[in-house]
């Protein structure tokens, strides 16, 4: 089949990296002739058939722009789409038909998304209905087990990283407790590696539950060592023993309604209680998705974007690019989604992380 024309489109929350992997998709078909729409806002340009044609002009100089020139949305879902004036938070209506049209009547022989799980299940769900869709792996949480990494993980940890050595030196100064919650959702892999790379000195991730008194005990004997400040590294995910964790609000409509975050206030109040040493949260929040990619993540999303663009050229469809050994490969959509990749409490990387004296504030690890 000749490929003449294809759709692109980037679905979920943003990231740095997307704009990287829109190039390089729209450079590599522009030199085989192929035209491109960039459907705005993620699924939601597909239901209202609102795109722009992508031109080698659009796409110069994004390379190293953060979030994305195309909009994103995590609760645009054809299959339960909750936005007025198609549909609503109490009565999603089922537009995938509409989008199937759209795709049919702009005579697209082909659409590639990028996203994350959520975007990942829909995906599947139009390929089902006969829609042939490429798949490109995007969230800053890098908890897709489909694939080694996800763009967008590199930057969101380096922003992380920086908190956690700039926190350092004013903790220093007021010999406090910092604590620093990073993103992640339900994997701790921006927590833990931030904490090893920033030198945290407790790191909570969601993998392992902790305990508040081992946190006070740990922070306690540091300061008995002389270490009058701590760095603590919380994912907002993490769960004490009990399996509570901080929720900030639900989100109608999205894949996953639920939103994680306030864990460092928490911590703050109960570390400053337990030990009577003055303690301060710091939320880094969306700042882990903005702004420009790393090195590694414009290099990863344009390896992405190039081997999206030969997937479709090979028919692949149904299939999802991913990285494994710093090789590109395919794998199916289908055996890529609803397979978290979460931190192994027994891995070796928690295993470094207690060798170099870390805490996870917990009784059985360490
Ligand atoms: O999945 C990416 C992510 O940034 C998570 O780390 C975080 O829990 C969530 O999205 C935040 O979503 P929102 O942008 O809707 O607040």
């Amino acid at each position: 089949m000749t490929i003449k024309k294809i759709g692109i489109l980037t679905a979920g929350g943003d990231c740095p990296g997307l704009n990287a992997v829109v190039r390089a998709v729209s450079k590599n078909a522009l030199q085989h002739g192929i035209e491109v729409l960039g459907f705005k806002n993620g699924f939601d340009g597909l239901v209202r058939n609102e795109f722009v044609h992508i031109t080698n002009d659009l796409v110069s100089g994004i390379l190293t722009l953060g979030g994305t020139i195309l909009g994103s949305s995590n609760i645009a879902n054809p299959f339960k789409y909750t936005l007025a004036p198609f549909g609503s938070a109490e009565n999603p209506a089922d537009l995938s038909g509409a989008a199937l049209h759209n795709f049919k009547e702009n005579q697209l022989d082909a659409l590639i998304t990028i996203g994350g799980d959520g975007t990942l299940h829909m995906s599947q769900q139009f390929v089902d209905l006969g829609m042939p869709i490429v798949a490109v792996p995007k969230t800053i949480d890098n908890d897709l087990s489909a694939t080694d990494q996800t763009f967008g993980f590199d930057s969101a940890l380096s922003i992380a990283t920086e908190a956690i050595d700039r926190l350092h030196t004013t903790a220093q100064s007021h010999h406090r407790v910092m604590i620093v919650e990073t993103m992640g959702r339900y994997a701790g892999w921006i927590a833990l590696r931030s904490a090893i790379a920033g030198g945290g000195d407790v790191v909570l991730i969601p993998e392992i539950p902790y305990n508040d008194d081992v946190i006070a005990n740990y922070i306690l004997e540091r300061r008995s060592r002389g270490k009058t400040f701590s760095i603590v590294v919380a994912a907002e995910g993490a769960k004490n023993e009990a399996g509570e964790q901080a929720v900030t609000r639900t989100v109608a409509g999205s894949t996953d309604p639920v939103r994680l975050g306030g864990i460092a206030y928490k911590l703050s109040q109960m570390i400053e209680e337990k030990t009577k040493i003055e303690s301060r949260a710091c939320v880094l929040g969306h700042t882990q998705r903005g702004g420009t990619p790393t090195a590694f993540d414009r290099w990863l999303s344009t390896l992405y974007g190039t081997k999206a663009l030969d997937m479709v050229l090979e028919g692949k469809f149904g299939y999802m690019a991913s990285l494994r050994a710093f090789q590109m490969q395919e794998v199916k959509i289908a055996d890529a989604i609803s397979k978290l990749k979460r931190v192994d409490p027994y891995g070796a990387e928690v295993k470094a992380a207690l060798e170099v004296g870390m805490s996870f504030g917990s009784a059985d690890i360490g």
